[in-house]
């Protein structure tokens, strides 16, 4: 096996570096080598989105993504946007409109919504849920969760 390596990832804007085994995962980096909970080990195959971040701008499952493939790319995780206007709004009608129950899922499913809103900022509720199709909820379903996105939405084009 070899030895740990050092990784500097552009995180949420900083510079961060911890060490890696050669086959971590990025979200292994992050949780276990940052301290940086936010994506969350689900299913840890892919299946889930818990672990859905920004990389290189586009949502991605950290779960199947090799830690030293981000080394030097711009990574974004909830955590870094917790000023971003678009996540604010997100956030507050998500809680507001009864799109959390457990929270497991919330991180990914409001980073591909920030995405979303990126491109489309006045998705339809089709386009909501094909944009969140790779984020599983198992508590709450998915009605609530568009609605919040939509009503951000609205909010934001106000
Ligand atoms: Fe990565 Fe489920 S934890 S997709």
């Amino acid at each position: 096996m070899s030895d740990p390596t050092a990784i500097t990832l552009d995180l949420d804007g900083r510079q961060q570096t911890a060490l890696a085994a050669p086959d971590a995962t990025l979200l292994t980096l992050l949780r276990e080598g940052l301290g940086n909970t936010g994506p969350k080990r689900g299913c840890n195959q892919g299946v889930c989105g818990a672990c859905t971040v920004m990389i290189d701008g586009w949502p991605q499952r950290a779960c199947l993504t090799l830690a030293a493939a981000c080394a030097d790319k711009p990574v974004q995780t909830l955590e870094g946007l917790s000023s971003d206007p678009v996540m604010v709004s997100l956030s507050k009608h998500f809680a507001e409109g009864g799109a959390v129950q457990c929270g497991f899922c919330s991180t990914g499913m409001l980073i591909s919504a920030r995405k979303l809103l990126d491109d489309e900022p006045n998705p339809s509720s089709d386009q909501v849920s094909a944009a969140l199709s790779g984020n599983l909820c198992r508590c709450i379903g998915y009605r609530k969760i568009v609605e919040a996105v939509q009503a951000a939405a609205q909010e934001l084009a106000s």
